[in-house]
């Protein structure tokens, strides 16, 4: 007997495991466990044994019960999962939805085409910092304390240590820093530098945001003048805005230049007959000139053997003069409204 219920609880299990239907299951289950099914006819054959092996064929007969009993749910539960599964089919061979994808802001472009513009004619990249101390953005740059001068640039002054060497902390005002930064560190000329950096300022207005980026240009070896100054400016703007466009340089003042020059370019939207934006037809992009002798001091240089040029414009400025470009307010460059980014 024992023999026959092993054989009976393998048969069983091998032929539930060999089923993927649920009508099979149903009818396997009858045909094993049902009231007339194989185990109960053993099971009323006991009666037939001695006391003692009844007793343990019969705990033989409820084992083979239970594990008949539990392939049964193992299969059934299977099978209710793959159907699940079947439900849930995926068409791997159909389109994607494609994930929504960016791209870079504007501003991060202009800066990519205007340095793309200045490497080429061997301009370094470089970088310096938007929190920096006074000497840098003042002091060294031709303007003591108080000198008048530091009032046009509306500083953020920073809560900050002070060093006393170089004063107090700012929001860098304009890249202009960059030209002492850059003097330092390389020390012996020729320096050909493109400085971008976020300047800080306080003003808000159509054609001011109080943080935006500016691009200071430096270069210095011997026998620099202005035509080099000249030239290096119709490059750029040729490159970058077509021939077609005018620019002019007007007499100024700066404290870190002599001579100094202001750059202004015909307006885009009125081509300079003077508009709501431009009223006079031209956009200041910004100041030049060639570099104040006591800045290349201060900077390390001889001004005996050395002379130079620098220019510090606005990159989000520059890139609005741009002919198809025609934006009349340059706050919309920070508001982070995606359907104006979007179209860039
Ligand atoms: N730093 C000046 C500003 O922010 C612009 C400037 C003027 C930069 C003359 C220069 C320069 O390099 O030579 O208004």
């Amino acid at each position: 007997m024992k023999d026959r219920l092993i054989a009976l609880k393998n048969e069983a299990i091998s032929n539930i495991l060999d089923t993927s239907n649920k009508n099979e299951l149903e009818n396997l289950r009858i045909e094993y466990l049902g009231r007339k099914g194989k185990v109960n006819k053993i099971i009323k054959t006991l009666k037939e044994l001695p006391v003692d092996e009844r007793r343990e064929m019969g705990g033989l007969a409820n084992e083979v019960k239970n594990a008949i009993q539990t392939a049964l749910e193992e299969s059934v539960k299977k099978l209710h999962k793959f159907q699940k599964l079947e439900s849930q089919w995926i068409d791997i061979t159909a389109p994607g939805i494609r994930p929504p994808k960016g791209h870079l802001h504007l501003v991060t472009q202009a800066i990519e085409e205007i340095s793309d513009i200045f490497e080429k004619i061997g301009f370094r990249r470089v970088s310096y910092p938007e929190i920096e101390w006074d000497w840098f953005a003042f002091e060294g740059l031709n303007m003591p304390k108080n000198h008048p001068a530091r009032d046009v640039w509306e500083t953020f002054f920073v809560n900050g240590p002070t060093s006393k060497k170089y004063g107090e902390m700012v929001l860098t005002p304009h890249t202009s820093s960059g030209q002492l930064r850059e003097m330092l560190a390389i020390k012996k000329p020729p320096i050909r530098m493109i400085n971008f950096a976020k300047c800080y300022r306080r003003q808000l207005d159509v054609t001011h945001t109080p943080m935006f980026y500016q691009f200071e240009g430096l270069c210095i070896d011997k026998e620099i003048n202005i035509t080099h100054l000249k030239g290096v400016t119709n490059y750029f703007f040729e490159k970058f805005y077509g021939p077609q466009r005018k620019i002019r340089l007007r007499p100024f003042h700066f404290q870190f230049t002599e001579p100094s020059f202001e750059v202004d370019i015909n307006c885009p939207l009125c081509l300079g007959k003077g508009c709501k934006t431009c009223k006079s037809g031209w956009h200041e992009l910004g100041g030049a000139g060639m570099v104040h002798p006591t800045v290349l001091k201060n900077g390390g240089i001889n001004p005996q053997y050395y002379s130079g040029f620098a220019f510090g414009w606005g990159v989000e400025r520059t890139y609005l003069m741009k002919s198809d470009i025609k934006i009349d307010d340059t706050r919309i460059y920070y508001q982070n409204d995606i359907r104006f980014l979007e179209q860039f």
